[in-house]
C-alpha cells in the first residue's frame, strides 16, 4: 500500500528480475517504491551511452525529468575477459534485440567453447545512478567476480545467472536463492552503497 506521507522512489527498470531484487535490497528504506508502469511511463529511454556508468546516469536523469520523481536506475552487464570485455554494455542485446535469456546464454557458451579452464574469468558489473528534482546525480558501483561455466544450470535469478559461477563457489548463480545472490552480487554491493545515499536524501537517518 502506498502512503500519502512517504516519499516515492521510482525504480526505473522494466526488467522483472532486477525489480524483484531491488524490492528486497531496498526494503528497509522508508519510501514507496513505484515502477515505470505505475509512474505512467510507456516509452523506454534509449540506452544510447557507450559505457555502463553513462547509461545508468542517462536513465536516472531522463526518467527523473519525465516523472518529477526521485529515481533509481541501473545499468549492468557481464564482462568476459576472453571476449575483451564483451558483452559488457551490450549484455541485454547480445544475441539481437528480441532474443531471450536462453538464446543469449547459448550464444555466449558457443563463443566460449574453445576457451580453456583458467581463461574463463568474467565479472558482473552494476552501476546504480540516483537522480531527482534538486538532487544532483550520484552513482554507486558493485562487481561480482567469477567464471563462465560450460553449461546452463539452475532456474533462479535471471539473465546470465545459469552460466555464471561465482569465485570460491561451485554452484551456478541460478542455483542460489535470491537472498544468497543479493549478499554477494554486483547489484547487492551497489545497492548497499546506494542505500546510504538514499537514506541521506530521504532523511531516514535523522
Ligand atoms: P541493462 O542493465 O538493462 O542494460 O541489462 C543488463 C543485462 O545484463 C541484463 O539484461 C542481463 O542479461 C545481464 N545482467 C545484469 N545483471 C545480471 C544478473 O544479476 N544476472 C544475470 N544477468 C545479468
Amino acid at each position: 500500500m502506498h502512503s500519502p506521507t512517504r516519499p516515492k522512489l521510482l525504480l526505473a527498470t522494466n526488467n522483472q528480475g532486477k525489480l524483484r531484487e531491488y524490492r528486497t535490497l531496498l526494503a528497509s528504506l522508508p519510501v514507496d517504491i513505484i515502477t515505470l508502469q505505475e509512474a505512467g511511463v510507456t516509452t523506454p529511454v534509449e540506452e544510447t551511452a557507450t559505457t555502463i556508468p553513462d547509461n545508468a546516469i542517462l536513465k536516472a536523469t531522463e526518467y527523473s525529468r519525465l516523472t518529477g520523481s526521485l529515481t533509481l536506475a541501473d545499468d549492468s552487464g557481464l564482462e568476459v575477459d576472453a571476449l575483451n570485455g564483451e558483452p559488457g554494455v551490450k549484455s541485454a542485446r547480445y544475441a539481437g534485440e528480441h532474443a531471450s535469456d536462453i538464446e543469449r546464454n547459448e550464444l555466449l557458451l558457443k563463443n566460449m567453447a574453445s576457451v580453456p579452464e583458467g581463461k574463463r574469468q568474467a565479472r558482473f558489473r552494476c552501476v546504480i545512478a540516483i537522480a531527482g528534482p534538486g538532487v544532483p546525480v550520484q552513482t554507486a558501483e558493485g562487481t561480482c567476480e567469477g567464471r563462465i561455466a560450460r553449461e546452463s544450470v539452475g532456474r533462479t535469478g535471471f539473465g546470465y545467472d545459469p552460466i555464471f559461477i561465482v569465485d570460491g563457489m561451485s554452484r551456478h548463480m541460478a542455483e542460489m536463492t535470491m537472498e544468497e545472490k543479493n549478499a554477494i552480487s554486483h547489484r547487492g554491493k551497489a545497492a548497499a552503497k546506494a542505500l546510504r545515499i538514499l537514506e541521506r536524501i530521504v532523511g531516514a537517518k535523522g
